[in-house]
């Protein structure tokens, strides 16, 4: 049986996570880490196979390490298998459709285009503080139906909600009381009273009434989405961001041809992949090319390294802005493939399309700092020149 001692949750590893995946990639397509109590997928064809199977890989357990944190995303999209997902799931669906999202569009593009227009009036900003962070937090609350002075602290939430997705270390630790506000928060504010009707939890409030689902429900599937939508969204385009000042050629690329904005964000959802991974539980013993992993085994689908499998991906290491890697896994894939990828895609592109119109050129004006969380690639801190044409 495979074995590694890797801590992929560890610091160092989190710092720069490419090394330890590789290495994993070339021992096994299915590792048992000895550090805990789980498995680990790293190459792309098990992963994606994985996705698809949610008989054999089950989500109903929770989809991070934890049981007791697993408990509370109990009666969640993320954490069911169908039927239960196939109904919860149904829930939203129609407010993160094509039709819904395209209803949108003038609102969000015209949303980007003030923030960073007036980021870039700024000469130097921080690309994270002053942009990638402000704007999914914008556009969920509205979304989500919250009135502006109750939306201060859904960023706190996301940020530890996804370090209790991982073991029990010193970030889960720390993250435990921003979990229990948020909690909190999702009792006491994002009540009926205060949100409008038309938005997300309104939605799910409603579906309570009608008896569609337990009232128990409500809180665990409000967390979610405010999760689910928050830490990604900010941390791709951040992610994205540096990848522009760290690679100028492709950033004029782009620029010379705005029709990859698209392509280049999802070459950046491979190549630093915001979820960098979820478990998932083996309902019965699965064969990986001869390797058995037992029933009821936590396993981690790594999406970070299938992302970057050279047995799928020529120059995987790269960022190629017109390779368009539109099979990519950063936003999973099969029932629990994300259901609000087509409104991330539209919030990303639309700061990053903004910020190609209005920018020639993006430096680094320090080091970036990167933010450590057991889910999450991330930054805290992009410090960025940016020069306008004729500057
Ligand atoms: C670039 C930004 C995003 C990334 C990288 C991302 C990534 C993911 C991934 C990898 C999954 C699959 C989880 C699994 O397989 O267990 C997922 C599910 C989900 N995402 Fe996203 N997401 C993003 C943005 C959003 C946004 C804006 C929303 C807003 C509604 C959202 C809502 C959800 C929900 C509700 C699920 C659970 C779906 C299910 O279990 O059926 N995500 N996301």
């Amino acid at each position: 049986m495979p074995t590694s001692d890797v801590d992929l949750f560890a610091d160092d590893v989190l710092h720069d996570p490419y090394p330890a995946l590789r290495h994993l990639r070339e021992v096994a397509p299915a590792i048992r880490l000895t550090t805990f109590d789980a498995w680990v997928l790293p190459r792309y064809d098990h992963v994606r196979t994985a996705l698809a199977d949610h008989e054999r890989f089950s989500s109903a357990h929770g989809v991070g390490y934890e049981d007791q944190f697993n408990a509370q995303m109990k009666g969640t999209v993320l954490a069911s298998d169908p039927p239960d997902h196939t109904r919860l799931r149904a829930l939203l669906s129609d407010k993160l459709a094509p039709k819904a999202l395209a209803g949108l569009r003038t609102r969000i593009t015209a949303l980007a285009d003030d923030l960073v227009a007036d980021a870039v009036a700024k000469g130097d900003f921080d690309a994270v503080a002053d942009l990638a962070a402000v704007f999914p937090v914008t556009v969920v609350a509205e979304l989500v139906g919250l009135a502006e002075e109750a939306r201060g602290p859904l960023l706190s939430f996301a940020d530890a909600a996804f370090n209790t997705f991982g073991p029990f270390n010193a970030r889960a630790e720390a993250s435990i009381p921003f979990v229990s506000q948020m909690f909190g928060y999702l009792n006491t504010v994002m009540v009926p009273e205060n949100l409008r009707p038309d938005g997300w939890a309104a939605a799910i409030h409603q579906a309570a009434e009608r008896g569609e689902i337990e009232a128990a429900s409500v809180v665990p599937l409000l967390s979610a989405y405010v999760i689910a939508s928050m830490d990604t969204t900010i941390n791709a385009i951040g992610n994205t961001i540096l990848l522009f000042a760290r690679h100028p050629q492709a950033y004029q690329e782009v620029r010379a041809e705005p029709a990859l904005v698209g392509p280049a964000f999802e070459e950046s959802l491979r190549l630093e992949s915001p979820a960098q991974g979820f478990f998932r539980r083996t309902t019965q013993p699965v064969d990986i090319e001869g390797i058995t992993i037992p029933a009821d085994t936590r396993v981690l689908l790594s999406f970070a390294s299938a992302n970057r499998d050279e047995r799928k991906w020529q120059r995987p290491e790269e960022f190629l802005v017109r390779r368009n890697p539109v099979d990519h896994v950063a936003l999973g894939y099969g029932v629990h493939g994300c259901a609000g990828q087509g409104l991330a895609r539209l919030e990303a592109q639309a700061v990053l399309g903004a910020l190609v119109r209005r920018v020639s050129s993006i430096e680094l004006a320090g080091e970036p700092v990167r933010k450590l969380n057991n889910v999450i690639r991330g930054i805290a801190s992009l410090p960025v020149t940016v020069r306008t044409e004729g500057q």
